[in-house]
């Protein structure tokens, strides 16, 4: 099959380069000129582990390229995916649609012969019956299929997800774009991944039901933390103990500062609203939401709780910022709250990541990033892991005594064992444990 993806950041570049490697010929199209010519001259824009390498070897077998022209791409292609940006539009929290609509304006103009036009990018119900009339309002003679194919990569583990997906999921109304689905997707078929084909609303709404059901299932635990902490008792056991029941599964139980990222934050809101729109508000999502919000800000009370309840003059020493470890993605990541909130409270930070320091030095302001953890921890009167990057999970504790100017750890994602830290001397602090 020939491809065209509209849109190569996150999901773009990794599905692109995936296509590519199950044989298909692939062409990533970006509006940012400096993404691409960074991509055609054998750089990667973002941190994904194994991408370089799987873009490289694509690149040399003549499977993939890049262009911000999409005129060629899209005129020989079989099918065009949207893989642009969905953020939260300012003031209503709706998914602002303009990039996929600006996108499907440009699409109109070039496609030849009959194409299939996939929608990757998280839209709301109904996205893809605009899209449609977008096209069809521009070109009455076209010949094409509009289909949803929600993406469910988790960055930092992209490349695997999307090769060995726990299913794919089409969405279409017209079945002239099911072979062509097929056949992207039939390496997949060869592993029995499970194809769900369904209608394009019904697909649409699965992407949101299945991010916003994660990230209650992360604030249910991040609940019982709380609760644990004014019991007496230890999230993690809790958790386990739950999560060994097959009805509730043991992913997505480890509690923590509260979740962020560029999809649970966006897209629970924009859940919340076009359910409001539809009359059939969804409460539970809309008690997430504020549940997680008011978590992340209160994470700072935890840290100065663990210094007498006063970080006025202190120095807080922070170990990761990325939402998640095994990326430089800082979109609503909960250091952007946290940090800010400690600085509030009249505390100066300083902070190291292995791969988020570019992106964030823009977004924390009067930060001081430091090279590594060592450094971090140097003069610090307490230190915080908001990010479980693996290298934080093996740390020289006694080092780290010695560099620091009290010996505190606050562990938002609780990677140590509170009797290893309290053997070394340290006064800890992590999330639902005594
Ligand atoms: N990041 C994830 O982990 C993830 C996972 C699943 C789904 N999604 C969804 O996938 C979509 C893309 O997310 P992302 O994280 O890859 O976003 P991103 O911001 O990393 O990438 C979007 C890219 O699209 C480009 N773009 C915008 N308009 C364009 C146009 N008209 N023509 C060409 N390029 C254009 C931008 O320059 C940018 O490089 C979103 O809807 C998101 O919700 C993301």
């Amino acid at each position: 099959m020939r491809v065209a993806m509209i849109g190569t950041g996150y999901v773009g570049l990794v599905s692109g380069a995936c296509f590519a490697d199950f044989g298909h010929t692939v062409t990533c199209i970006d509006k940012d000129a400096s993404k691409i010519e960074r991509l055609k001259t054998g750089g990667i824009p973002i941190y994904e582990p194994g991408l370089d390498l799987l873009v490289a070897s694509n690149v040399k077998a003549g499977r993939l390229d890049f262009s911000v022209d999409a005129s060629e791409a899209v005129r020989n292609a079989d099918a065009v995916f949207i893989g642009v940006g969905t953020p939260s539009r300012r003031g209503d929290g709706h998914a602002d649609l303009s990039y996929v609509y600006a996108a499907a304006e440009e699409i109109a103009g070039l496609i030849e012969g009959f194409t299939v036009i996939v929608t990757k990018s998280t839209v709301p119900v109904g996205t893809g019956d605009e899209i449609e009339r977008i096209i069809r309002a521009k070109r009455p003679d076209a010949q094409f299929a509009v289909v949803s194919n929600p993406e469910f990569l988790r960055e930092g583990a992209a490349i695997e997800d999307f090769k060995r997906p726990d299913r794919v999921v089409v969405g279409l109304n017209d079945e002239r774009a099911r072979p062509v689905m097929t056949e992207i997707y039939r390496p997949l078929y060869l592993n029995e991944t499970p194809i769900l084909f369904t209608t394009r609303r019904t697909s649409e709404l699965i992407k949101y039901a299945a991010n916003a059901f994660l990230a209650l299932k992360i604030t249910f635990i991040n609940e019982i933390a709380d609760l644990c902490e004014a019991l007496d008792a230890d999230v993690q056991q809790v958790a386990r103990g739950i999560g060994l029941d097959k009805r509730i599964g043991n992913k997505f139980l480890n509690a923590g500062p509260g979740y962020g990222g560029s999809c649970f934050p966006k897209d629970t809101l924009a859940l919340v609203r076009t359910a409001v729109d539809a009359g059939s508000p969804v409460r539970l999502i809309e008690t997430t939401v504020a549940v997680n919000d008011a978590r992340k800000k209160a994470m700072a009370a935890k840290v100065s709780g663990a210094v007498e309840g006063d970080l006025s003059g202190k120095t807080v020493g922070v170990l990761g910022l990325t939402f998640k470890p095994n990326t430089d993605d800082m979109r609503d990541a909960p250091a952007l709250d946290i940090i800010p909130a400690l600085q509030a409270l009249g505390a100066t930070v300083q902070a190291f990541d292995p791969e988020g320091t570019h992106e964030a030095k823009s977004l924390l302001p009067g930060v001081d990033f430091k090279a590594d953890s060592y450094e971090a921890a140097t003069g610090a009167d307490v230190l915080v892991i908001i990010t479980e990057w693996d290298q934080f999970r093996a740390l020289d504790l006694d080092r780290v005594k010695l560099l620091m100017n009290a010996p505190v750890l606050v562990d938002l994602r609780n990677i140590y064992k509170p009797e290893d830290l309290r053997s070394h001397g340290f006064r800890y602090a992590s999330i639902g444990r005594a």
